[in-house]
């Protein structure tokens, strides 16, 4: 018989990645590729939908035949997204109408203040588990159609289509045939009902989004349809938020196991079960997945935005690195941070505190601070917010996490993992599969197509690679945390 394989399709915030998994979850092949950032004016952060689309049509052979299969070896495919990342584009001819604009993008602000203002904001919050902010793809939307003539009366004739990245995959993979969403993209718009699952009319209402450009909202693990592009003939299985799918990937399907992602940014999520627990907290509540005929369950999630891409800025426009491993060896050269702290508030700050209008800050600047201090405290950026999360998590849900799960491109970094088991005061682990997004993608869509039976299975394939104890005296970690809150504050003075 021949071997059977199951391909994700990773689209990031920096690069798209197909990888092809067997059936132990191990991964055989990877080819990813970049695409181009474009930051036409400060604080504004675009991405060309057709590029990220061509680059799937790229990609697909090149993973086929570095795994050496054909694709009828191919059970199923699952797709995990950037999240709230958000693309309007034309139903007839395929053409976005301009740029997506990305999750990172706070060129809403001034609208999403007003909004908040509203009479019915809280109704709207209640609704869709999330606070008023710039991250998500509800006022982008109305930003977009605001500021595009004629877009809003071609959306009402249902002549445009909107969607996130995995609807935009969907809809290119399926020939056009497929305009669909899965539940927890869905629930990052601030337009969906996060107890009914399906869009809210009073949400798209009070944003002014008209039903016919929105897709259809289905389970995570379910049927996308069968693609007729860059993978002819293989089902569709699945689509998660990518921050989702590494929920699924650390096999985190229980209530109260919790994983945190270390990308772009970094994303921490705790599995509520099918109970929606409401955050007073400065967190989100969120649909974790969704397997067809069964009830959602939900998650709590801490979002930090800027955590890697703050060692890409320090290698970037700093040009203090020159490739992002480098940080750890730079870092290491100090014994500490030398009283310096970066609070990375590039696109505000996210949860817990939600302030769209914070700019970054450098404190405690001395002429004894060498670029090691600097690079200790983009690294200790990335622990403290970290902490900030996880306090949150643990008054809002009542549990206090005893360990935590860890994954994404930073956890290569030792010195990070240790400072970050420091500052929790908790063990942190890293598994040995660290594509956990992708492979979560996979796992979703190879139970939807039954490659593998059962969530219990896939738990098999989890094993430990490194664990880090917390070493730091308790007296320090007081001092470091108050000086860093005293940092964060900084970030809300700048304010005018
Ligand atoms: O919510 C944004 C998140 O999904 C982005 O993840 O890994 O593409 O930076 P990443």
């Amino acid at each position: 018989m021949t071997e059977k394989y199951v391909i994700a399709i990773d689209q990031g915030t920096t690069s798209t990645r197909c990888i092809v998994f067997d059936r132990r979850g191990q991964l055989v092949s990877l080819a990813q590729q970049e695409h181009k950032q474009h930051f036409p004016k400060p604080g504004w952060v675009e991405h060309d939908a057709m590029e990220i689309w061509r680059n799937v049509e790229r990609l697909a052979p090149r993973v086929l035949r570095r795994a050496g299969i054909e694709l009828s070896q191919v059970a199923a495919l699952g797709i995990a997204n950037q999240r709230e990342t958000t693309v309007i584009w034309d139903r007839l001819t395929g053409v976005p109408v301009g740029r997506a604009i990305i999750w990172q993008d706070t060129r809403t602000d001034a609208l999403v203040h007003a909004l908040a203002s509203s009479p019915t904001a809280a109704d709207i919050s209640d609704i869709s588990g999330l606070p008023f902010a710039t991250y998500f793809s509800g006022p982008r939307l109305r930003w977009m159609l605001d500021h595009t003539p004629g877009l809003r009366s071609r959306a009402e004739r249902g002549e445009v289509l909107c969607g996130t990245m995995e609807t935009w995959l969907i809809w290119n993979l399926t020939g056009r045939r497929r305009h669909a969403t899965d539940v927890t993209n869905a629930s990052r718009t601030m337009l969906l009902d996060i107890r009914s699952l399906d869009w809210s009319p009073e949400a798209c209402e009070f944003f002014g989004i008209p039903r016919a450009m929105l897709p259809e909202v289905q389970a995570s693990v379910g049927d996308f349809g069968t693609a007729t592009e860059a993978f002819p003939g293989v089902r569709i299985g699945a689509a998660l938020g990518d921050q989702q799918a590494a929920l699924f990937g650390q096999t985190c399907f229980n209530p109260g196991e919790a994983k945190c992602t270390y990308g772009t940014g970094s994303f921490l999520l705790l599995n509520t079960g099918t109970e929606l627990v409401r955050s007073e907290h400065g967190l989100l509540t969120t649909v974790a997945y969704q397997i067809d005929g069964e009830p959602a369950a939900y998650a709590l999630e801490g979002s930090i935005a800027i955590t890697g891409s703050l060692v890409q800025w320090f290698r970037d426009q700093l040009e203090l690195i020159s490739s992002a491993p480098e940080i750890e060896t730079l870092a290491r050269t100090v014994a500490d941070n030398g009283g310096c702290y970066i609070v990375p508030a590039f696109s505000g700050l996210y949860a817990p505190h939600w302030r769209s209008e914070a700019r970054g800050v450098i404190v405690g600047l001395t002429s004894y601070i060498t670029k090691g201090h600097l690079a200790r405290a983009v690294l200790e950026a990335t622990a403290w917010q970290t902490r900030e999360v996880v306090d949150a998590m643990n008054t809002d849900s009542g549990l206090t996490l005893t360990t935590l799960r860890t994954d994404g491109g930073m956890t290569a970094d030792n010195l990070l993992m240790q400072m970050i088991a420091d500052v929790l005061d908790v063990p942190v682990v890293r598994p040995l599969a660290v594509e956990t997004v992708s492979l979560g993608a996979a796992y979703a869509a190879g139970l939807a197509v039954g490659y593998w039976p059962d969530l219990d299975g896939l738990r098999q394939n989890w094993h430990i690679a490194g664990q880090w104890l917390p070493t730091m005296n308790p007296t320090t970690r007081q001092t470091e945390y108050t000086n860093w809150r005293r940092a964060v504050e900084r970030t809300f003075d700048w304010i005018q």
